[in-house]
């Protein structure tokens, strides 16, 4: 039994071997326990000494293969580690990673720098009520300047919103004022019923800005547009105001900011005046406040609408605003 079970031990190559012999050789049915049933055939004299050989066999049987079993386990886990080794000096598998629109960044730079002053940044429907987008922001039916702004409609009530100063009526409803003065930005897209072409699109986005409080005026609304301006493209662009319509400001301005092109000496992109022009802006309209169900004779602000895509146009010098919505991946990586 036990030449041929050491033997037999050695041999093993693997653990189901070994359960076996391990059942074969001290398991209830097998040799060391058949030989241990067998002394009490044997002469009285020697069972001792047959019965203690017999239990030192087993225990030397049982050492072998928990030892034979540890070296089994070594083997495998070596194997195993040399298997799965990771060569962490070879170059990773590099995963694409998107990033936000261009257009999207500017208006994100945009909101941070309102919010920094305290605005809440409010978003609208694109879908609008007609009612919004023109009659509450004092264009009445019949209005000429609702020709200023050619309009996707999608019922006789309902349109693709063509600014986003609907949102101006929209937050003076909701607001409190007794809470405090409303500071609200609203960003999104607008759309018009424009032939693309390299400065036109039939969509595209707009950021609203709105004050109102008692005892605004239009140094607030320069000053607000002067910090804008030097968080976005730095200090040395200047702002300048010229006399400008819209029916829901009064007085009305257009803002232009120092040309980017030639740093406000003159040049083709600024027609030789130094200055590009970038948002509108104004008082708001009494008759706006009102329609919205604020007492202008309390309060009063100012109001004013940007243009990311120009904005990203002259920042980056692109020169055709349908790249913006072409969603050409060689066009727009570029912006990451
Ligand atoms: N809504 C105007 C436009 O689309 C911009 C504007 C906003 C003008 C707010 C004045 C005040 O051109």
């Amino acid at each position: 039994i036990k030449t041929n079970g050491l033997q037999s031990i050695k041999a093993a190559q693997d653990g189901k071997t070994l359960n076996d012999l391990k059942v074969n050789l001290l398991g209830k049915k097998g040799s060391i326990t058949k030989a241990l049933h067998g002394i009490s055939e044997l002469p009285v004299e020697e069972r001792p000494k047959i019965g203690s050989l017999a239990n030192k066999l087993r225990d030397e049987l049982a050492k072998t293969i928990d030892s034979k079993r540890a070296e089994l386990d070594q083997a495998a886990l070596n194997q195993k580690l040399k298997d799965e080794k990771i060569d962490v000096t070879l170059p990773g598998d590099s995963v694409p990673k998107g990033h936000p629109h261009v257009i999207q960044q500017i208006i994100d730079e945009i909101d941070d720098i309102f919010i920094g002053m305290g605005y809440q940044v409010l978003s609208g429907p694109e879908v609008e009520e007609e009612v919004y987008n023109f009659e509450m922001m004092n264009l009445p039916k019949n209005h000429p300047a609702r020709d200023m702004q050619d309009t996707f409609y999608i019922t006789k009530d309902i349109l693709m919103r063509t600014h986003t100063s609907p949102m101006q009526a929209r937050a003076l409803q909701k607001h409190d004022f007794t809470k405090g003065p409303l500071k609200m930005v609203s960003p999104g897209v607008v759309y018009r019923r424009d032939t693309d072409d390299p400065t036109h699109s039939h969509q595209f986005h707009q950021v609203e800005g709105i004050v109102i409080d008692k005892h605004i005026t239009m140094a607030d609304l320069k000053g607000t547009l002067e910090v804008m301006t030097h968080k976005l493209f730095g200090d040395k662009f200047q702002v300048r105001l010229r006399p400008s319509y819209f029916p829901f400001t009064e007085p009305s301005v257009e803002a232009d900011i120092t040309c980017f092109n030639c740093n406000g000496k003159g040049c083709d992109v600024c027609k030789g005046t130094g200055w590009i022009e970038v948002l509108g802006a104004g008082m708001v309209h009494p008759n706006v406040l009102k329609m919205a169900g604020v007492d202008s004779n309390v309060y009063g602000g100012f109001a004013f609408g940007v243009g990311p895509d120009r904005f990203a146009m002259l920042k980056y010098g692109v020169d055709d605003i349908r790249d913006f919505y072409l969603n050409d991946l060689r066009f727009l990586s570029q912006f990451d």
